[in-house]
């Protein structure tokens, strides 16, 4: 992964998240290089408004679950809020809590502030990815889910951030919601590759939410948002054949019923 930057020839990444093992199972059979095991599964699948209410055993929990399926691609364990925000030995405690319940490195979220955690971890000989832009974990920081990086200031300190997390040890980093120009100037400034969601398409690859890819999640999805499946609708339309199959009595049908030895028949009659 650390050696795949497109000016160099290498083809996009491409990443997805998954929280069970059948999800990880499918989307790894479809080819993917990362499964981001992210802390998203607070909103896509425990129903939360936010990603703040896991801790770093839920995210072991659907770790684990995700290393059941021995997947081709990397697992990526996302350490959540107030996993790595304490204290460093705290921060490298957690991530070693991902890898061992089967996560192959870690993602955190933060720049120029989060240098000695990475530095810590990379030293306990735990592989970091970086997150830069719009982190979901600083929704209340950030005062909502914002494009970052629009004004000059801003973007100078993510372009700085970038650097900074890529010296402190850095395999990759994500970048989420900044403007195309933003996203490509730091592809361009960084020697690690790039993930963009909403970053414009010049990142060295690209990751998407498996319930927003497959049309499974609640609400209006956000801009960068490209739907390739409507998984939901298909849920409710074959679950909808079942209720009518039970009600109007066509469900079991002789196919799905075992039959009894003609002894047992009889015996059953007295
Ligand atoms: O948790 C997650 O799904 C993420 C992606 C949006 C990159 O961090």
């Amino acid at each position: 992964v650390r050696a795949s930057k497109r000016r160099d020839g290498a083809e996009p990444l491409v990443m997805v998240t998954a929280y069970d093992e059948p999800g990880a199972r499918f989307v790894d059979a479809a080819g993917v290089d990362m499964i981001l095991v992210g802390d998203s599964v607070a909103n896509t699948v425990l129903g939360y408004d936010d990603t703040l209410q896991v801790t770093v055993e839920v995210m072991a929990h659907h770790t684990a679950a995700v290393s059941r399926a021995h997947t081709q691609a990397l697992v990526v364990g996302d350490l959540p809020w107030m996993s790595y925000h304490v204290t460093t030995p705290d921060a490298v405690r957690s991530a070693a809590t991902l890898i061992r319940a089967g996560a192959q490195c870690v993602k955190l979220e933060g720049g120029t502030n989060r240098v000695e955690v990475i530095e810590a971890i990379v030293n306990a000989e735990i592989p970091v990815m970086g997150h830069l832009g719009l982190t979901p974990q600083s929704v209340m920081a950030m005062g909502g889910y914002r494009v970052q990086g629009r004004s000059n200031e801003a973007a100078d300190a993510l372009r700085a951030s970038a650097e900074a997390i890529q010296a402190a040890g850095c395999f990759a980093v994500v970048l989420e919601g900044v403007p195309d120009e933003l996203g490509a100037a730091i592809t361009n400034q960084l020697d690690i590759p790039t993930i963009g969601i909403g970053a414009g398409a010049s990142t060295d690859g690209q990751v998407l939410v498996f319930h927003d890819l497959l049309g499974m999640s609640k609400g209006k999805p956000a801009k960068f948002v490209r739907r390739y499946g409507d998984v939901g609708e298909a849920i409710t339309a074959a679950v909808s054949s079942f209720v009518s199959d039970v009600r109007g009595g066509g469900f079991p049908g002789p196919e799905e019923t075992y039959s009894s030895s003609p002894e047992l028949t009889e015996h059953l009659k007295d």
